[in-house]
């Protein structure tokens, strides 16, 4: 329904969204162009809902990035999870980036998208013998562990397998990073790292076990991080920390310092690569220490969109296409998407609050509340913004809506990366055994 807009802090207007996008322009006939292509063009190929990914946005946001680190030995390591297809993958690894992947499903994409396995780190809590198997295979540079008890898992497999596993322990610095409470991560009572006062004698233990070779420490505090004050606290402990391994007589080279560089998604004020090597630069000076990082939202976040389609607007709701299924962040962690209609007439048009909803059933389908926009009408079109990271990939065929395409654009080329998903392919692998038919 209609509501009202806070005036204290009012929603960027359309032309404040585009402008703060140095890869989006409005057109006045073409309408919205991503890079240099119109997005009609796609909508028109690959109808809605489809998503769009700029290649040269991505390129140029891990050069960017990869300059501020100048002078730092410190490599990007791109977090799989954010946008872990092929095409994007290929386009990082060109860039020079690693990855961090967190899935034997991961790592394959990795390998498969050309990254090589030495420039692989393998995070996440729960890693299978099988998938540690995996990693140890393709040589990956090395293994964030999490615990006591997957040091020994990683063992027994290294050491069966006859190989070395490079490891380095995460830690849990119990920094709040201040972000939204289901992706924070570094506080002591989150799931993730090694509590802080265990590091020491774990690594120690590392360094006992067969099979393992323990060559640092890692650490990742949350996602969507905007201010520098949680990695700076972050990265002292993790620098205090260095030191008294080292001076115990342990070498420490790596420090893999994580992802959670964040994104302006309602207001122009994103993580600046600059300051955040800066923040890198001060804590670790004259440690001699080899520097990962591992960001994705970052990367590829304001490199994506998923375009809609208005299938009706009913009593003020403006109905979409579009569902949680595709894009799950506003549901989940009531996120704030930008909303831009792809045509220029309407863009320009006076703004009323509207609410924008997808068709599944469930409340929680909603894009925007009270969102100031262009009065829209049946069959108009809009793209949602920033979209290219936890994306695509937290997708799911609830409501039996199959998933969306997905169009790759580079400066002024384009080319299909998905096909939507084919009806009878949300039935595949499935099986109706044959006794539910037998007897009356
Ligand atoms: N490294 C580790 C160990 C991580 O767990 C993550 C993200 C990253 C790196 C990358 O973080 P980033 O640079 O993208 O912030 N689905 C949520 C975000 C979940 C983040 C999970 N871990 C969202 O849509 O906001």
């Amino acid at each position: 329904m209609f509501g009202t807009v806070p005036l204290a802090d009012p929603d960027p207007t359309i032309a404040e969204l585009i402008a703060a996008r140095p890869h989006l322009r409005m057109h006045a006939q073409d309408g919205l162009l991503f890079e240099g292509v119109p997005l009609n063009a796609i909508a028109d190929a690959l109808a809605t809902p489809v998503w769009a990914y700029g290649a040269g946005t991505m390129r140029a946001r891990l050069a960017a990035l990869t300059a501020a680190l100048a002078g730092l030995d410190a490599h990007v390591h791109y977090a799989v999870k954010a946008n872990d297809h092929l095409a994007v993958l290929r386009v990082l690894a060109r860039g020079g980036a690693g990855a961090d992947v967190v899935s034997g499903g991961e790592l394959a994409r990795a390998l498969r998208a050309g990254i090589p396995g030495g420039r692989v780190v393998f995070s996440g809590v729960g890693k299978t013998a099988a998938e540690i198997a995996a990693a140890l295979d393709a040589g990956i540079a090395q293994f964030n562990v999490e615990s006591a008890r997957e040091l020994d898992a990683i063992s027994d497999v290294a050491a069966a397998m006859g190989r070395t596993a490079p490891v380095a322990l995460r830690v849990n610095p119990d920094v709040d990073a201040g972000t939204h409470p289901k992706i924070t991560t570094g506080r002591a009572g989150d799931k993730f790292g090694i509590p802080y006062g265990d590091a020491h004698m774990l690594y120690a233990r590392a360094a006992a076990l067969p099979g393992l070779r323990p060559v640092g420490l890692a650490l990742h505090i949350g996602s969507q991080i905007v201010t520098l004050a949680p990695y700076r606290a972050a990265f002292a402990r993790a620098a205090a920390l260095v030191r008294t391994l080292r001076a115990a007589g342990h070498p420490v080279a790596r420090l893999d310092c994580g992802g959670g560089l964040g994104i302006g998604y309602r207001d122009p004020t994103e993580a600046v690569p600059a300051a955040f090597a800066g923040v890198l630069r001060a804590a670790f000076a004259g440690m001699d220490l080899e520097l990962m990082i591992e960001p994705g939202r970052w990367l590829v976040g304001p490199a994506g969109v998923l375009l809609a389609t208005v299938v009706r607007v009913k009593d003020g709701w403006v109905v979409l296409d579009a569902a949680m299924n595709d894009l799950a962040r506003p549901a989940m962690y009531d996120a704030w998407h930008g909303i831009v209609p792809l045509a220029a007439v309407r863009a320009q048009a006076a703004a009323v609050p509207l609410d924008v909803v997808g068709p599944v059933c469930e409340s929680a389908d909603t894009f925007a509340r009270a969102r100031p926009l262009p009065p829209l009408a049946d069959g108009d079109r809009v793209a949602i913004l920033d979209a290219g990271a936890y994306g695509a990939v937290m997708s799911s065929t609830y409501n039996a809506r199959p998933l969306a395409p997905i169009a790759l654009i580079d400066g002024a080329r384009w080319a299909p990366i998905r096909a939507r998903q084919p009806v009878e392919a949300l039935w595949h692998g499935e099986s109706v055994p044959a006794f539910l038919d037998e007897g009356s």
